[in-house]
């Protein structure tokens, strides 16, 4: 089966064809188009100017994901289906791709399926080759951490998503942005705060973060505390002293994000009796995150498989949406291209509630 993924929920326009074949996946491509240099210059992503640029480059990436230009597109290309996020996201982005998913699926004559963003980070932990498939590795817990969601997901199979716990106020993603903001590390600043938190060598920080939620007994989070607990101390410090202290700071803010990340995940596998975890979503790219995460489960649940997405994965891409469509193939849920809409709120697990 080849499926044809389209994905343009934020500031990625991506499209990716992927081949199921005997329980294996197969990508022929994974096309990118980043806008994140763009939106840099702003420090975050600006939608109408996001929405904009989807406009321009859909048709060439999904050119590019089938091997052709944009004129091969008259031509019905080899794919059995088409996948595409129909949310959660901004909804001037996410409405590019679903009405380019229409227009293909009507011309093509191929059905469609609408697949969650969220699905898609949960899938891409086995990207490329999706040896879990069979039972035996149920249930699973995925930890999901983007710049919109921190959750973590129950599957009792695949497609079959149960959020037991999530934010109640910033994702940890967006922690991450907003700390690297307040230390002027520029955008997207996840990947500034982990650099600067890796050259930092200090033996013991004077500086101690909360660790929200921490001992809350659910599996929920908050980072907005968090946040402020790091604006506070950088108020304390003169310009200078900031600049010095830059790594420290970091390294004590990832420190404290990933603590609460990891004990959380560790107490709903052990509740849940989980055989396998799965990392997923932007700040899947954290070194301590994943190094620490698999250590944990190594030492404290020692038959749990671990699984994290490759480099090309953690992303926004459009493979892992391809991925968890198949899974909404296998149970016949597709969407007529008259009936998807997009739903910008749009819960894993749930109905899309209409706009
Ligand atoms: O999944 P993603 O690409 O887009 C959303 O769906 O939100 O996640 C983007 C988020 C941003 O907040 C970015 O700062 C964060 O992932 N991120 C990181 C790292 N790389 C990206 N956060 C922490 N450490 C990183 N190395
Ligand atoms: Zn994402």
């Amino acid at each position: 089966m080849r499926i044809l993924g389209i994905e343009s929920s934020c500031d990625e326009t991506a499209a990716a064809l992927i081949e199921i074949k005997g329980g294996k996946v197969l990508a022929h491509s994974n096309v990118i188009a980043s806008q994140a240099k763009l939106h840099a210059k702003y420090g975050g992503v600006v939608p109408e100017v996001a929405a904009r640029k989807h406009v321009e480059a859909v048709l060439p990436v999904i050119a590019e994901a089938l091997g052709t230009d944009i004129a091969g597109l008259q031509k019905i290309p080899k794919i059995d289906v088409i996948a595409v996020t129909a949310g959660p996201g901004l909804v001037t982005s996410l409405l590019v791709g679903a009405e380019t998913a229409r227009v293909l699926s009507y011309i093509w004559k191929k059905p469609l399926v609408a697949v969650n963003h969220l699905e898609g980070h949960v899938y891409s932990s086995l990207l490329p080759d999706v040896r879990i498939m069979t039972k035996a590795h149920f249930p699973m817990l995925a930890l999901i951490v983007s710049g919109g969601h921190t959750e973590i997901v129950y599957m009792k199979d695949h497609a079959n998503y149960k959020i037991i716990g999530e934010t109640r106020d910033d994702a940890v993603g967006e922690a991450f942005d907003k700390v690297a903001k307040m230390l002027s590390l520029g955008y997207p600043g996840g990947p500034e705060v982990s650099k600067q938190a890796s050259i930092y060598r200090g033996e013991k920080s004077m500086l101690k973060f909360p660790r929200p939620m921490a001992t809350s007994g659910d599996f929920d989070f908050s980072f907005a505390g968090l946040k402020t607990a790091v604006l506070y101390a950088i108020q304390k410090m003169k310009p200078e002293e900031v600049k010095k202290r830059t790594p420290e700071i970091c390294a004590e803010f990832q420190n404290a994000a990933t603590e609460v990340l990891i004990a959380k995940t560790i107490a709903a596998a052990k509740k849940y009796k989980v055989k396998t975890i799965l990392l997923g979503g932007g700040v899947a790219a954290n070194k301590q995150l994943r190094e620490d995460l698999g250590v944990t489960i190594k030492t404290e649940l020692p038959k749990v498989c671990y699984q994290i997405p490759h480099n090309e994965y953690i992303g926004d891409n459009a493979a892992m949406i391809a991925v968890a469509g198949y899974f909404h193939i296998l149970k016949k849920d597709f969407t007529p291209w008259q009936k998807l809409d997009v739903d910008a709120n749009w819960t894993i697990g749930q109905k899309r509630s209409k706009r």
